[in-house]
């Protein structure tokens, strides 16, 4: 079967409109905050509260073509079949009919609207386990479909369950995942290695908590079919960069680089990096909620994607701000903008920025090159030095943790750079000594910050992240101030972007209530007080009224924060030195988070 992207994405959306599914559109790539997911990894991921059991506007069964960023594979991007970005097709019920109709939709797709062979699917389901029982239900209407039972496999959690992984709340459960061979000509194949995976229709029933899971109220439908895997499978692909997404940007960087993709292996791999970079930079930058490369959080993701992209272009020999423009143009003006219109209208702009971007890091990168290939000389002149002296002496294949930090800090690369060209060079990269060469920088030149107990790792303890921490201590003094003393934190999630608190009160807060409290935090902030930081003995933490978490011991020594006499905690810290460095404090929301506990969704602008 022959089909196109634009065929693809219809017939997935007017089959389930058929079935009584309302398209639902896609959103914002990048993540909400709610879950500390950092981008949209999965369909799912957007409708969370309806899958918790929250009504949705547009009904029970619902159907859309999302996009989603998954960076976890990015050292695999460059061969046939991983991606950075890609577009999900789902459907779900939420709390409608379930492992009945969706087994006979999936398979009523799959066989007649794709015209696969039945006897050739294959299908897996939970083999069960103390959380949740095998799923002999979704085996047996498989077996009454037609799929063959020797067809048909159990297997572990880590393979038939799906949830978002490092997350709680959030709902989950068993899966049922579709295969079909690779090769559909080939006699005899063997499952799994034989096989591609499809696609799944997930029968979230769970909650996930801290300690386990908890049966949800609805039965719920998640499914997730890949689009460009699909549209390679269907069209009897085996390249992932051969489908009408990618075939005319491939074809644009074989006419700018007079190189030959299925020639030149080498040429090959950079194509596909460069193709799969930029587009993730073009859906990142042309967002709803865009987002520019930068040094934390999402933007430094970003930031990554582009300047390996950057690098590859230089290995095909291309100029990199150019080639990254006319790739993203081809994406833009042939293959997403009838989908994704925002693009169109964006499109001066994204090309104006990954320019921005390319020519910041060109710079930088001929100087840190000729770095990197002084580190590499050093050690070639030790090794040959010390083999001299000593037979027996083991060669260095390490480039210092120093070394790499300085390459990062002045010129801009990250540390998976340097770990691909050591690599390239058959060296490794000292990732601790890098990471505590990171903290000891980071401890020293912030003038502005406490050093507190940074944990390490490039993205926590941003300077605005730190803002927003000892927001939550003025925030946590003026709920106490404007409601009652009795209210306590009872936690809170900081990102670069907002903060959310928690907070036990028993009822929704006036609007009255917020303004004041607003009022009172801007107040602080505009008094410009110094934040105090002292180590003191819990006794007297106690004595001197620290509000906090009391777990630790007696003689315990803790640390603690004040604001003036307006703020006293006991935290690790860090904070920011005054409160005037804050900005202006917006409370967003107040809602309610569970019973009896209230939660503040608020930004520094
Ligand atoms: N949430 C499921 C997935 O991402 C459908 O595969």
């Amino acid at each position: 079967m022959k089909i196109t992207s634009k065929q693809l994405r219809q017939k997935w959306l007017s089959f389930y409109e058929s079935k009584g599914h309302v398209n639902v559109g896609a959103v914002s790539l990048i993540g909400d905050g709610t879950t500390g997911v950092m981008f949209n990894v999965a369909g799912m991921q957007p409708l969370m509260p309806y899958l918790l059991g929250k009504p949705h506007p547009l009904g029970r069964r619902l159907c859309n073509v999302q996009g989603c960023v998954r960076t976890v594979d990015i050292d695999s991007v460059g061969d046939a079949s991983h991606f950075t970005f890609f577009e999900m097709m789902g459907n779900w019920s939420l709390g409608d009919y379930f492992k009945k109709e969706k087994t006979a939709w999936t398979f009523e797709l799959l066989t007649k609207e794709f015209g696969l062979d039945k006897d050739k699917l294959c299908s897996t389901v939970f083999e069960g386990n103390d959380a949740a029982p095998r799923d002999e239900e979704t085996a047996s209407l498989l077996r009454s479909l037609g799929i063959l039972p020797e067809h048909i496999f159990y297997l572990p959690k880590s393979d038939n369950w799906w949830e978002l992984e490092g997350t709680v709340g959030t709902p989950c459960g068993p899966d049922n995942e579709w295969f079909y061979p690779i090769d559909p000509k080939k006699k005899d194949p063997v499952f799994p290695d034989d096989y591609v995976e499809i696609g799944n229709d997930v029968y979230m029933q769970y909650r996930k908590t801290e300690t386990g899971y908890v049966p949800l109220e609805n039965k719920n439908v998640d499914t997730g079919f890949g689009l460009d895997r699909m549209l390679l499978f269907l069209n009897g692909l085996h390249d992932g960069y051969k489908t009408d997404l990618f075939a005319g940007v491939i074809a644009a960087l074989e006419q700018l680089t007079g190189r030959r993709y299925d020639e030149d292996g080498e040429a090959r791999k950079a194509m596909r990096i460069v193709a799969d970079h930029t587009r993730t930079t073009v859906m990142l930058i042309g967002d709803v909620n865009g987002i520019l490369p930068s040094n934390t959080g999402a933007g430094y993701i970003l930031r990554r994607l582009m300047r390996r992209a950057i690098r590859y272009c230089r290995k095909l020999g291309v100029e990199p701000a150019s080639t990254m423009c006319a790739v993203a143009a081809a994406f833009i003006d042939e293959v997403y903008g009838e989908a994704y219109p925002l693009l169109v209208g964006k499109k001066d702009y994204i090309l104006d920025e990954i320019k921005k971007e390319a020519e910041r890091f060109e710079t930088m990168l001929e100087k840190g090159m000729a770095e990197f290939e002084k580190c590499i000389a050093g050690i070639e002149r030790k090794n040959a030095f010390m083999a001299g002296k000593d037979p027996a002496y083991v060669p260095e294949n390490t480039i210092g943790g120093k070394q790499a930090f300085r390459l990062y800090d002045t010129y801009g690369f990250p540390l998976e750079l340097t770990e691909e060209m050591a690599a390239e060079r058959g060296y490794g990269v000292d990732k601790e000594g890098f990471d505590a060469a990171f903290r000891e920088h980071q401890e020293k030149s912030r003038g502005d910050l406490h050093a507190g107990e940074a944990k390490g790792g490039l993205e926590s303890h941003s300077v605005q992240a730190v803002r927003y921490h000892t927001a939550t201590h003025l925030l946590n003094a003026a709920l106490k101030a404007v409601l009652s003393p009795d209210v306590n934190q009872k936690g809170s999630n900081i990102t670069d972007e907002r903060m959310r608190f928690d907070f036990n009160f028993s009822r929704a807060m006036t609007p009255e209530e917020v303004k004041a409290v607003e009022d009172l935090v801007n107040q602080k902030i505009a008094e410009d007080i110094p934040v105090v930081y002292k180590e003191m003995s819990l006794e007297e933490a106690r004595a001197e009224h620290f509000v906090g978490v009391f777990d630790s011991k007696y003689g315990d020594v803790v640390k603690t924060y004040s604001i003036g006499d307006f703020s006293k905690e006991m935290c690790g810290g860090p904070h920011a030195s005054r409160t005037g460095e804050l900005g202006h404090f917006r409370i967003v929301k107040e809602q309610s988070s569970s019973a009896g506990v209230r939660r503040i969704k608020a930004v520094l602008e």
